[in-house]
């Protein structure tokens, strides 16, 4: 296997296009990533040639789409390295992946027992939690990140105690690209009884997920970060865990007897895919993996850690111009502010160049508000980005500087 990324760039057809007269640098990935060919073109297949609802029917279609469906979770449990699929629920996207554990958790929470959070983390890795702190009187407890933008283990051990129900953290912090010690956090969570959540939105693309190795309890992702199609997120759970949380929503699929006296619900995955689930977007991911799966991911990995690094020599060199997180081992996501300047002002004149970037409070107000700002500016990297578009945007950086000073 190599990896040439103007032959990946191929696979891509929005790469092709101009924005705004030139080509597009596509530099907001960490938000979604764009789709190749091999994925539009399975969703596409799917719905020319085998469509059906799963697991319902005993005709052709019904068998061949049901086929299709769990091919895409057996291509989940393969990614992640889960023991069995039963132990992969498809769900509509990561923040639905998250709010199945907190709601399912959350039956069981007694006044004063507590949640521990990162202060990087996603609004959806807190909302949820918030929702049992309202309603089941569960206390919020926050994990400091240090100046580097690392997670600060001392506070995490202060945090953990014999009260907490749950760690839920992140595996790779949309922001400061911090990939924490998260073997070592969940050690510790072990260690006084908690469950462990990961947000792995970022991270299934970033990085090598073995939940196995890891020991996490749940691990949350998104479709669409990973190449795949929007709709789709996937929830691991380890099977002993997944077997004993209440379902989430209630329909059809994922019951197992209903009389008009009671009702018994199906094993997992089943029990949390209530209703028609989202088919032809799980293929879709399903198609992304092994997409993945046929290209070098350590050459990938090594790529992307070039483009980061490119881009932190680059801003370096913008006067005024400060990179929030800079902590080893981070994943390729740069969040920075420009003196005197708005990010949304930064946004908008690199988008007349070509360049899309984020700007905004990504998600994650707790952080903004520990960075002191309210919003920063965010490129992130994707596989098929190259060290020359690194090039296109530090100019167009320099530019916007210039024009609003
Ligand atoms: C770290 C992190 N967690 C959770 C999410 C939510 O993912 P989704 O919007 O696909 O549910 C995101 C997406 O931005 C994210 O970056």
């Amino acid at each position: 296997m190599t990896f040439d990324v103007h032959a990946i760039r191929k696979e891509f057809p929005i790469l092709g296009r101009q924005v705004n007269g030139r080509p597009l640098v596509y530099f907001d990935n960490a938000a979604s990533a764009q789709k190749p060919l091999a994925v539009i073109e399975a969703m596409s297949s799917v719905m020319r040639g085998s469509y059906a609802n799963v697991h319902r029917g005993l005709h052709t279609l019904a068998n061949e789409t049901t086929q299709a469906y769990e091919d895409a979770r057996e291509a989940v449990r393969r990614l992640i390295n889960a023991r069995s699929v039963e132990e992969i629920v498809f769900t509509k996207g990561g923040t639905e992946a998250i709010n199945i554990v907190a709601a399912g958790i959350g039956a069981s929470i007694q006044p004063g027992d507590e949640i521990v959070l990162s202060v990087m983390e996603h609004h959806s890795n807190i909302v949820p939690w918030n929702f049992l702190r309202e309603r089941r009187g569960a206390v919020l407890k926050w994990v400091e990140v240090l100046p580097d933008g690392s997670l600060d283990m001392e506070s995490l051990g202060k945090q953990l105690s014999r009260k907490t129900r749950v760690l839920a953290l992140t595996h790779m912090s949309n922001v400061l690209g911090t990939v924490p010690d998260v073997k070592r956090a969940i050690e510790m969570a072990r260690a006084v009884g908690a469950d462990v959540l990961l947000d792995g939105c970022q991270a299934a693309v970033n990085l090598s997920v073995d939940v196995q190795a890891l020991d996490a309890d749940y691990y949350a992702f998104t479709g669409h970060k990973l190449y795949g199609p929007t709709g789709i997120g996937v929830l691991y759970g380890k099977r002993a865990k997944l077997e004993a949380l209440p379902p989430f929503e209630g329909g059809g699929e994922m019951i197992e007897t209903v009389t008009r006296e009671g009702i018994t619900y199906n094993a997992p995955p089943h029990r949390f895919e209530a209703g028609t689930p989202p088919i032809v977007e799980a293929i879709g991911l399903g198609a992304a993996i092994q997409w993945l799966e046929r290209q070098d991911r350590a050459a990938i990995g090594r790529h992307k850690q070039a483009l980061l690094e490119r881009a932190v020599a680059a801003l370096h060199g913008v006067n005024g111009l400060r990179i929030h997180g800079l902590a080893a081992g981070k994943g390729p996501v740069l969040a920075f502010s420009l003196e005197g300047a708005h990010p949304h002002d930064i946004a908008q004149i690199l988008d007349r160049q070509g360049v899309a970037i984020r700007a905004g409070h990504h998600c994650a107000q707790p952080l903004m508000s520990h960075l002191g700002v309210s919003a920063t500016a965010r490129a992130s990297f994707a596989l098929y980005n190259t060290l020359d578009e690194i090039d296109v945007f530090a100019e167009a950086l320099s530019k916007a500087r210039s024009m609003l000073s």
